[in-house]
C-alpha cells in the first residue's frame, strides 16, 4: 500500500528534502508551502514531474482557520504528518520584553500552535497506525533551561508541551507522536562541520519508521537516540 505523507514547510530546507526522500521511497506526498505569488522552484519542478503522486497545498500555518481550511482540502487518508515549519526570532539572546511587532506571537504560531492545528486537521483523515512528527526548533531539547531568560526557550517549551499533550490525547486512537531534533545543519559559528540536509532527513525518516505508540510523546535525535533521558 502506498503511504501518503503530509509535509509542512515543504518549500525549502528540511521539509523540501523530506519531500524528495519520501517521494523517492514511493510515497504519495502532500506538500504544504507558504502561500505566495511564486511557488518555490525546486518544489514546483518536483510536482510538475510527478503530478500523480505529489500535490501542493498553499497554507499559512499561523491562520486561525488552519484546521477547517486544511481539513477541507484533504480527501485522502494521511499515514504520516511531518511538521517542519520554523521561524526564529533573530539570532543570539532574545529577551521577550524586547520583542516588538508581535515577533514572539508569530514565532509561537509558526513553531507550536501551527503544527498543532495542522495535526488536528490531518487527524480527521488518519487511522490507527498513523504517525505525527514535529521537528524541534532551536537546538536540542536537552538544552531547555527554565532559568534561561532567552524567550526562545519559551518557544521550545511550548512546542514540546503542546505535542506531548496531543500525544496523550490521541494515544487511544492509535496515532503516535514524535518530537525530533534534526541535528545541526547550519554551521554554528566556530562549531562543528554541519550535517548534510540529506543525512538529517534520512535520519528523521528512520525515526518516524521506528516510532510506536510505546514511544509516542518522546523526543529523539535525528540519529534515533532518545533525547529525553
Ligand atoms: N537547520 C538546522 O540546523 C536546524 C537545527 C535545529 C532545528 N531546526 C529547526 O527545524 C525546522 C526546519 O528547519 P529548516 O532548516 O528546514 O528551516 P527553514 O529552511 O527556515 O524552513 C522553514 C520552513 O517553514 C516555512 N514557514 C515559515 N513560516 C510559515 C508559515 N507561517 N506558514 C507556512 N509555512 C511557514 C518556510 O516557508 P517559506 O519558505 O515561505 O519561508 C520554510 O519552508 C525549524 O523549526 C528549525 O528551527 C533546524
Amino acid at each position: 500500500m502506498t503511504p501518503t505523507v503530509l509535509i509542512t514547510g515543504a518549500g525549502r530546507g528540511i521539509g523540501l528534502e523530506l519531500v524528495r526522500q519520501y517521494h523517492a521511497r514511493g510515497a504519495r506526498v502532500l506538500a504544504v508551502h507558504r502561500p505566495g505569488l511564486v511557488v518555490p522552484d525546486a518544489l514546483l519542478a518536483l510536482q510538475e514531474a510527478h503530478p500523480e503522486s505529489m500535490r501542493l497545498i498553499p497554507l499559512d500555518v499561523r491562520a486561525a482557520s488552519v484546521v477547517v481550511n486544511l481539513a477541507a482540502r484533504l480527501s485522502e487518508r494521511i499515514d504520516i504528518l511531518v511538521n517542519t515549519t520554523g521561524m526564529l526570532m533573530g539570532t543570539g539572546y532574545a529577551p521577550a520584553g524586547n520583542m516588538v511587532g508581535g515577533g514572539l506571537r508569530a514565532t509561537l504560531q509558526v513553531n507550536a500552535t501551527g503544527p498543532l492545528f495542522v495535526a488536528q486537521a490531518a487527524l480527521s483523515n488518519m487511522t490507527r497506525g498513523g504517525k505525527i512528527a514535529t521537528i524541534l526548533p532551536i537546538g536540542d531539547v536537552r538544552s531547555l533551561d527554565l532559568l534561561d531568560p532567552d524567550a526562545r526557550q519559551a518557544v521550545k517549551a511550548a512546542v514540546v508541551k503542546v505535542m506531548q499533550s496531543l500525544a496523550s490525547d490521541i494515544k487511544p486512537s492509535g496515532v503516535a507522536v514524535a518530537l525530533i531534533h534534526p541535528g545541526a545543519i547550519d554551521p554554528a559559528p566556530g562549531g562543528e562541520a554541519p550535517l548534510s540536509l540529506g543525512d538529517s532527513a534520512a535520519g528523521i525518516i528512520g525515526v518516524i519508521d521506528a516510532l510506536t505508540l510505546e514511544t509516542s510523546g518522546r523526543f529523539f535525535g535525528y540519529d534515533g537516540a532518545l533525547a529525553d533521558g
